[in-house]
């Protein structure tokens, strides 16, 4: 059984067979729970309007660095609101994407500090994005005294050891799986056992052998498959410890 502990059926290419691809997940692909995250206010709203209607699927709430500029006053409020719900269990996505820089930095750096006060005030964990701006991400998180996740994580084990050190987990998607990707491999090698969780980020990011695909959860097995491999374990093992690991942050019975 796995836990997709990063994916979007909230995105568009989803609208087509979202209300069939989610049932089969759970009942042919071993899928028992997913992490829906969200992206911006509409998509965060669409996380919980899933999560409501499917018993496995749990859902995030925050905005991307990506629109940090378009954050209004008052979307923080509609973003608690939604921090209510029973299964709304983490928030974000946030963090600072300076591969892309579709905000400017200052803004980016506002939106993720003011995310974190958000997890704080509220106890909840906060999954992090971030590209190439390991170091400013790495020094925000000084001032913070939650729990969360790096999501995707592509660090080194130098980097990962620091994100260890705060308490925070690493969580691998497809680019684990990319036969050049021998840094993430490293890290993925190096990581604890009671530390790491498995996400595909669909539907980016579809692994090996699927790349260019449109990706989903019954992908996510493949993440385990190369972790178990990179750690000398089983699979059903690094399933089963994604799923303890992720059930630990997000607070999942
Ligand atoms: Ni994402």
């Amino acid at each position: 059984m796995y836990f997709d502990s990063h994916a979007h059926y909230n995105d568009e290419r989803f609208n087509g067979d979202r209300e069939t691809l989610l049932p089969a997940l759970y009942e042919q692909h071993q899928v028992t729970c997913i992490m829906n995250v969200g992206y911006d206010l509409e998509s965060s709203r669409q996380a919980v309007m899933l999560a409501r209607k499917y018993p496995f699927v749990y859902a995030s709430a925050g905005i991307h660095p990506h629109d940090a500029e378009s954050i209004q006053e008052g979307d923080y409020a509609c973003i608690e609101e939604l921090l209510r719900e029973d299964k709304v269990k983490a928030i974000g996505e946030t963090g600072l994407d300076y591969h892309y820089d579709n905000s400017p930095r200052q803004l980016q750096k506002q939106a993720f500090d003011n995310h974190l006060r958000l997890a704080e005030k509220w106890n909840m964990p906060v999954i992090i994005h971030e590209r190439d701006a390991t170091w400013d991400v790495l020094d925000l998180l000084k001032t913070y005294h939650g729990e969360g996740v790096f999501h995707c994580f592509s660090g080194s084990v130098e980097t990962a050891k620091q994100v260890l050190d705060m308490g925070l987990y690493l969580s691998f998607a497809g680019p684990v799986t990319f036969k050049n990707a021998r840094r993430q491999q490293e890290t993925a090698a190096y990581v604890p056992k009671d530390r790491f969780l498995i996400e595909t980020d669909c539907p980016y990011m579809a692994p090996e052998p699927f790349r260019g695909r449109r990706n989903d959860s019954s992908f996510v097995y493949l993440m385990a498959e190369k972790i178990a491999r990179l750690k000398g374990i089983s699979k059903e093992e690094a399933a089963a410890l994604s799923m303890a690991n992720a059930k630990r942050l997000f607070r999942i019975e």
